[in-house]
């Protein structure tokens, strides 16, 4: 039992409410394979130095290869007994390998155990997480390729503003997924820094070899200081306000797919395959998915503060407190993962932009009307001033329910004589978008070569 595993120090078994209120193995068996990776790198570092003998890091090795099949075969459930997941692999290596078993946390602390643990596993994770992000940016150019010339009203306030390409709109995205996938591959710095070696805070008294187990699990660099490494969760910090950026990317994602699928906007028709219905008013489909995106990224910004609170006030060096991270960790990346694939799956089949609507929606505005003063201002009037002059000529349009196309050539003469017949073409909704050309602009010129070298970014992995 229990007792056991601890030390003949105690006397008597745990309360069973707060044996279930210390243990982790519900949640932290998420960590087996990457518990039996490290204490296998462990036990090659005690054959290598001598501690064990070689034949007995063989043994050590061999079973917790054997535990890592049986836990995959399903054969391997430890129970609530077992504490955390760190106790059921070594209690059942020394059953499969007998009294060898037990020399298996020679020179070792489950302090600097669960550090290795969570870095492996993270490592692994934002691997997964760098490729999803991938599959999304992927979609998003896909989409972006075939709507360079498809035009949608951009907003400021959420007022229409200027007309744009959808690419551009689309791009927007495609490049805060980018810094995403970026981030990701410099918190993995410092997640990929190895605390194995570094005991319960200080050390141990035997002749290890860090860098030994370091090289075999792959770690760039091992910490320094014995204390911070068994304490530091900067990097879970880290990686949790990444996952949270990625999340809040998402959530807008989601907010705009809602507002256009909206009967208002109608910019995008949901698909049947990722829209779902209401249980009483028979005409409705919901946009469930963006919408859970949107919720969930309360949840993973949650865990970010969760982790911020619980290291604020944490005294050197290991505390218990620091069990709490393994949910807020765990659940942040199966969120984050869930959340990349379902909007790569919303946008790869799940929606159909509203052709028709759009190409309405940007014609039927005032969103040209910087175009005019542009125009002006191009022909030496003072932008101010051509400014100005537009806003009164907007004002009497909306007066006379006319739009500015709707104006003659003379009316606007009247208004200044530098307006000519290309006033017209100057301001037609393709034109509008076209004419911004400058770098990073919608211009269309600009979207292609934006689009092109984001294919090309790609292509290049
Ligand atoms: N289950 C513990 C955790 O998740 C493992 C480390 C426990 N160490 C200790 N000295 N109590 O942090």
């Amino acid at each position: 039992n229990q007792q056991q595993t601890w030390s003949q120090r105690f006397e008597s078994a745990l309360h069973p409410a707060i044996a279930r209120f210390n243990a982790s193995i519900n949640f932290d068996i998420e960590l087996i394979e990457y518990d039996i990776t490290g204490s296998i790198a462990h036990a090659k570092m005690l054959g290598h130095t001598g501690i064990v003998t070689p034949e007995e890091a063989v043994q050590l090795a061999t079973g917790l290869e054997q535990i890592r099949q049986e836990y995959r075969q399903g054969k391997f459930t430890p129970g609530i007994d077992a504490e955390d997941v760190h106790f059921a692999v070594e209690r059942r290596l020394t059953e499969i390998v007998g009294d060898v078993g037990k020399k298996l946390h020679t020179a070792r602390s489950r302090n600097d155990q669960v550090g290795t643990d969570i870095r492996l596993y993270l490592r692994d994770q934002i691997y997964q997480i760098r490729q999803a992000i991938r599959e999304f940016q992927g979609v998003l150019l896909d989409l972006a390729e075939t709507n360079i010339q498809t035009l949608i009203p951009g907003y400021t306030h959420l007022q229409r503003a200027q007309p744009v390409s959808l690419a551009h709109h689309l791009m927007a995205y495609f490049q805060m997924a980018q810094r995403d996938w970026e981030r990701l591959g410099d918190v993995y710095q410092r997640v990929n820094i190895s605390p194995l070696g570094s005991g319960a805070l200080a050390g141990t008294t035997f002749p290890i070899d860090r860098h030994y187990t370091a090289k075999i699990l792959q770690f760039e660099k091992i910490y320094a200081n014995s204390m911070d490494a068994v304490s530091d969760r900067d990097f879970a910090i880290e990686f949790l306000a990444s996952a949270s950026i990625i999340m809040v990317h998402l959530s807008r994602l989601s907010e705009e797919v809602i507002l256009w699928s909206s009967q208002e906007f109608s910019f995008v028709k949901l698909k049947d395959s990722c829209a779902t219905g209401s249980s009483i008013m028979p005409q409705k489909k919901n946009p469930d998915v963006p919408e859970l995106v949107r919720g969930k990224t309360g949840r993973v910004c949650g865990h970010l503060q969760a982790l911020l609170v619980l290291m604020k006030g944490l005294p050197l060096a290991y505390n218990k407190d620091l069990q709490e991270d393994k949910e807020a960790i765990f659940d942040s990346v199966h969120t984050v993962k869930a959340c990349l694939e379902a909007m790569t799956i919303l946008l790869r089949e799940g929606l159909e932009f509203s052709t028709p609507r759009l190409s309405a929606a940007v014609a039927e505005d005032f969103s040209n009307a910087t175009d005019v003063a542009d125009y002006l201002a191009a022909r030496g009037v003072p932008f101010r001033e051509a400014y100005n002059l537009v806003g009164k000529v907007v004002k009497t349009c909306i007066a006379a329910g006319k739009l500015l196309k709707d104006l003659s050539l003379e009316e606007w003469k009247a208004l200044h004589p530098a307006f000519e017949q290309d006033i017209y073409q100057a301001i037609a909704p393709q034109q509008v978008v076209a004419a911004r050309n400058s770098y990073g602009g919608t211009g269309f010129e600009q979207v292609s070569q934006a689009v092109t070298a984001a294919r090309q970014l790609l292509i290049a992995e």
